[in-house]
This record gives C-alpha cells, sequence and structure tokens, in this order.
C-alpha cells in the first residue's frame, strides 16, 4: 500500500457500528494490518473532553451552531494528531463515524445544508475522505430500542422519533446519491454475523485480499 486506508462506519443509533468495527479489526489483525480504531467526537484527550460537552445531556440549551463547531473542533484535534499521522504511515484507519455524521446530523437534519459542512469538514480533515464507508442502516425502532437496552442517552439520543427518523432518511439519501463510490449500504436488521461477513467481503475486496 502507498499509503494508509480509511474505513468508516455510519449510520443512525443502535446500527452495532461498535461491535462491527471489534469484530473487523479482529479480522484485519490476523491479516496482519497495523489497525487504528477511533471513535467521532473524541479519539483524543482533548477530542473527548470536547465530546463531553457536546454530547452531555446537561447541555440542552446548546447551539446548534455551537454543536456544528464543536463537533469540528474534535474532528481537526483528531485529524491532526492522530488519524492524518496514521494514514500518511501506511496504517488502516478504522472510525466509528467520521465527516459524513456532520453531514447527515448538522447539514441535514439540522438545516446547516451539505455545502457548509463539508467545507467544514475539509478544513478538519485537511481534504480527507474515507476509502470506503459502511452504513449500517437498521430500522429506527429496532435501534433505538437496541440502543436503550444498552443504557445511558446523550443528547442527541434524547432527541424524538421524528428526528431519529430524518437521520436514517438523511443516511438513505447520501448512500444513494454516493452509491457508485465509497457508500456501501448494508441491512443492518439481519443478524451480527451476517452483517459481520457481509462487511468482511467488502474490505477483502476493496483491498484486493482476494
Ligand atoms: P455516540 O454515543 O458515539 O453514538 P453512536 O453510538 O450512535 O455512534 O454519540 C454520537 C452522537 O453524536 C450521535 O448521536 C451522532 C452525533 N454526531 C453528530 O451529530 N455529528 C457529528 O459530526 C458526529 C461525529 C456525531
Amino acid at each position: 500500500m502507498q499509503k494508509g486506508f480509511l474505513i468508516s462506519f455510519e449510520g443512525g443509533e443502535g446500527g452495532g457500528k461498535s461491535t462491527q468495527i471489534v469484530r473487523l479489526r479482529e479480522h484485519m489483525t490476523s491479516e496482519g494490518f497495523d489497525i487504528v480504531v477511533l471513535r467521532e467526537p473524541g479519539g483524543t484527550a482533548i477530542s473527548e473532553q470536547i465530546r463531553d460537552v457536546v454530547l452531555s445531556a446537561k447541555n440542552i440549551g446548546i447551539a446548534y451552531t455551537t454543536e456544528v463547531l464543536l463537533f469540528q473542533a474534535a474532528r481537526a484535534q483528531l485529524y491532526r494528531e492522530i488519524v492524518l499521522p496514521s494514514l500518511e504511515a501506511g496504517k488502516v484507519v478504522i472510525m466509528d463515524r467520521t465527516r459524513d455524521s456532520s453531514v447527515v446530523y448538522q447539514g441535514m437534519v439540522r438545516g446547516f445544508g451539505k455545502e457548509l459542512i463539508e467545507q467544514l469538514n475539509n478544513i478538519s480533515t485537511k481534504d480527507t475522505y474515507p476509502d470506503l464507508t459502511f452504513f449500517l442502516d437498521v430500522d429506527v425502532t429496532t435501534g433505538l430500542q437496541r440502543q436503550n437496552d444498552a443504557g445511558g442517552n446523550n443528547r442527541m439520543e434524547m432527541e424524538n422519533l421524528e428526528f431519529h427518523k430524518k437521520v436514517r432518511d438523511a443516511y438513505v439519501q447520501l448512500a444513494r446519491e454516493n452509491s457508485e463510490n465509497r457508500w456501501v449500504t448494508i441491512d443492518a436488521n439481519k443478524s451480527i454475523d451476517a452483517v459481520e461477513k457481509t462487511i468482511w467481503e467488502k474490505v477483502q475486496t476493496a483491498l484486493e485480499l482476494r
């Protein structure tokens, strides 16, 4: 590989992103890849502090503009500290959410618009896009139920059903518009094992492992 490879996981609540990331990491590690796993917002000491502010259920008074900028601030720090140096070093970086979460949640659902958010994303990531993006598409009610069972709702998860439906519709639209390139939509209503298999096959194909 010339440079590293960036894989992102996207989708609404309860799609099983973190479970699938653990499994993908195991597959890739046993293939001998040097893997870095990160989540957004978060992933560095500074970005985790920003995460606390932007997601705390206490901060219901946060302005949407503040929310937009805090997600970007956490991202800018993470890319500079870890993502870009890791890619430069030829590693595979697996991310639990990144720029497309801002396009969906802030751009399309909160209404700031895709264009503005992509401009900010480009500043935060230094024009870096994932090479491969998995959209784990789960039925909204099932997803919220899974999330509740996992315990503890953050500020975004406390939004109403209508909000979460809009999130899902926005992801479907974005993935459809970009289906020829990096986006792969996965039916996350299926079993964990079935989803794992599909993801691993796609990654193997993308990395020419088979
Ligand atoms: P998290 O608990 O990590 O959720 P999940 O397990 O669903 O990934 O919370 C992240 C929340 O922040 C999630 O509701 C999506 C939201 N978010 C944005 O609104 N914009 C962003 O740019 C990012 C990265 C996340």
